[in-house]
């Protein structure tokens, strides 16, 4: 193995155990370094071979699980193949598992998520110990199975997210809707602003909105700022509501903000831990919200944020959740969509300001 070394990248994938192999020192310190930036901690094995002297040494390093694949092991993400699968799972369990998110959450399960809705389920069968999809499919189906419901809603939703996900949507938050809504306020004792980040994952998207408030508006504490964080996974509002994030989500963060609004502390597993500060706690609130149900507030938003999360609905869906939303926000209020979304077909009542964002057209 030492006659083909190679400096394989570094996967971020959490369940790969292995060695890596470095050609030199400069390799080690390298991936030590990538490592120990990720904010890590487990414990290495690096090999150095030096070409010219025919040395070979070991080096221990700590690091964490984020290490090197073996390009010819087997994957760690692969999918058992359904011969292979722990637990029986066919077309007839996908259709009513799909049917039920459709009904609950409004979102549409593509055929090929197949392997994606087993994988997350077979976990909770473990869980629940139910010896197969039958079985669980009978638990959804019964009485006592509504507060399944929630597990299964939160296990197939998607929650992918980050600070600064898609910057110029802050950009144009800091730039534009603000000093519009300060000139539009101009002789307020107290100018009020509203946003929403509907569907907000586990929060970065809400922390973002405040950074850029906190450090766009020196005169904020005159203000009556709301920021709204809302979200169909109870799991994500918890986890958004503790603000408590890895080392290695900061990295979006511009340096100056990441200096002035979060701090590291030890969570209590003895995680290092990045957590939010109290200056954007407090304009935060955080609750559980399905989009297609009923929504309790009266608005009127300057600006709502619905990234990423109409891509689950279909048609008729994001036409209602779209509509409610040009209800709720002010006259010439913003609403910013996810890379991949358009209003194009769903709605008339928006003019297109930028890329993926909208302003609402005087009724
Ligand atoms: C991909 S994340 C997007 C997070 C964030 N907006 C961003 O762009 O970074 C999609 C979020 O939409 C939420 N979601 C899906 N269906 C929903 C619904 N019917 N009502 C409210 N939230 C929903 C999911 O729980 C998930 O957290």
């Amino acid at each position: 193995m030492m006659n083909t070394p190679t400096s394989a990248p570094l996967s971020t994938d959490p369940s790969f155990q292995g060695l890596i192999i470095a050609y030199t020192t400069q390799e080690v310190n390298k991936i030590g370094r990538r490592c120990r930036v990720k904010g890590l901690s487990s414990c290495a094995e690096f090999h150095t071979f030096n070409t010219t002297t025919s040395t070979h040494s070991r080096v221990m390093v700590q690091y964490s699980p984020f290490v090197a694949k073996d390009p010819n092991g087997p994957s760690p993400r692969a999918v058992p193949s359904p011969e292979r699968r722990e637990f029986h799972f066919d077309r007839g369990h996908f259709d009513f598992i799909a049917a039920l998110l459709y009904r609950l959450a409004g979102i549409h399960l593509a055929p090929h998520k197949v392997e994606m809705v087993y994988s997350r389920l077979a976990r909770r069968l473990r869980e629940l110990g139910l010896k197969d999809f039958d079985a669980y499919c009978a638990h959804l189906d019964s009485e006592s199975g509504e507060q399944e419901i929630g597990f299964l809603v939160n296990a197939l939703t998607t929650n992918l997210t980050s600070f600064f996900r898609e910057r110029h949507h802050f950009d144009h938050l800091g730039s534009v809707v603000l000093p519009a809504v300060r000139e539009a306020q101009a002789n307020a004792v107290r100018p009020r602003l509203r946003i929403w980040s509907a569907g907000c994952s586990s929060g970065p998207e809400p922390y973002t909105m405040a950074m850029i408030l906190c450090d766009r508006i020196p005169d904020l504490r005159r203000w009556d700022v709301r920021i709204l964080a809302t979200d169909i996974d109870t799991h994500m509002v918890t986890t958004a509501r503790n603000g408590l994030y890895s080392v290695e989500s900061l990295k979006t963060i511009p340096p100056a903000l990441r200096d002035r609004f979060t701090r590291r502390v030890v969570s209590g597993d003895g995680d290092v831990m990045i957590s939010m500060s109290e200056e954007l706690r407090r304009l935060i609130t955080f609750k559980p919200l399905n989009l297609l149900e009923s929504w309790p507030m009266r608005g009127p938003f300057d600006a709502i944020f619905c990234r990423n999360v109409l891509i689950y609905f279909d048609r008729p869906g994001r036409t209602a959740v779209i509509e409610n939303f040009a209800e709720l926000l002010s006259p010439d209020g913003f609403l910013y969509l996810g890379h991949s979304e358009s209003l194009y077909g769903v709605s008339s009542g928006f003019l297109q300001v930028g890329p993926t964002i909208y302003q609402r057209t005087t009724r």
